[in-house]
């Protein structure tokens, strides 16, 4: 028997949407009513921790911290992969004082043996964690994105650290600002992503390594409803509310679609991906069969 699936969740008793650094915060919205927004994100926190759970998962939960609201998104913490953790460098000032407590929090995990090694980004090299590298496991490689937050020198420290093979995707709009809202890679294979996210050579890459059938394109409605900012434990995907017409899609391919409704978080640009960060990834536990994919050299 395999252990369960561990992921980190922020606490949000801190959260506020009180900055911009992408076109979907609203600090003006969260002003005028912040005992109901407060309410509802702890709600909202409550509910994705559960589905979480019920998908046969474990959660660890740390700690806010006032003044650092955008916490509560630990995807952006670092990037984890066979117990080693690669912590974030973030791009926004607002966001840089996440990184001496996500350290500290990595450090911790270190202590109780849960990881082996926690290493940083050199200075002025700008990565934000697993919302920006993610992990395929079908294809036995990284995606990274750059171009909005992280920089595309952070990929060659990926590399090197993780001696892993990193696919880099161009990210040319500030409403997708991080791989995790625009591209999924599900545990069959399948890859869900918001095409104009990207640019035409991310979009050759991604077509040229993932077959036809395995790449599901997200609408307009679909990414703005956060439902690429997924997560996906065996067949279940846990995700903010979906459109109808993408929950049916996924359905159809044996997946169980359950939708949360994590509005106040989507009110500082982030769905369910960004307020995880799965600590037990590694690349070869063994649970991918099928290859759906060309390797990078096969298809170049
Ligand atoms: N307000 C946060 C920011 O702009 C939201 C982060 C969402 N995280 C994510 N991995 N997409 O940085």
């Amino acid at each position: 028997m395999t252990a369960k699936p561990l992921f980190l969740l922020t606490d949000p008793a801190h959260y506020e949407v009180s900055y911009v650094i992408n076109p979907w915060m609203t600090p003006g919205e969260w002003a005028q009513n912040r005992a109901r927004h407060s309410g509802a994100a702890r709600q909202a926190f409550v509910a994705l921790k559960r589905a979480i759970e019920a998908a046969g998962a474990d959660v660890r939960v740390m700690e806010g911290v006032a003044g650092l609201p955008d916490l509560v998104f630990p995807a952006n913490a670092a990037i984890v992969l066979d117990r080693r953790a690669l912590v974030a460098r973030f791009s926004c000032v607002e966001r840089q004082g996440e990184e001496s407590v996500f350290l500290q929090e990595f450090e911790q995990l270190q202590n109780e043996g849960i990881f082996t090694e926690v290493g940083t980004f050199p200075e002025g090299v700008f990565q934000e964690g697993a919302g920006d590298c993610i992990w395929d496991k079908t294809r036995g490689q990284f995606w990274a994105g750059f171009g909005q937050r992280s920089v595309r020198a952070s990929l060659d420290v990926i590399k090197d650290f993780f001696r892993a093979p990193v696919v880099p995707l161009e990210l040319i709009s500030p409403r997708f600002y991080h791989l995790d809202v625009c591209f999924l890679p599900l545990t069959g294979g399948e890859i869900v992503y918001y095409p104009p996210a990207f640019s035409d050579a991310a979009q050759e890459t991604i077509r040229a390594l993932v077959p036809a059938d395995y790449l599901i394109e997200a609408s307009d409605a679909d990414a703005a409803a956060f439902s690429v900012n997924a997560v996906n434990i065996g067949r279940t995907i846990i995700m903010a509310r979906p459109p109808e017409r993408l929950k049916r899609l996924l359905e159809a391919r044996g997946y169980q679609v359950s939708g949360i409704d994590l509005a106040p978080f989507m009110m500082s640009g982030g769905g369910a991906y960004c307020m995880t960060l799965r600590l037990d990834r590694s690349r070869d536990d063994g649970t991918s069969s099928a290859r759906p994919c060309r390797t990078a050299a096969e298809a170049s």
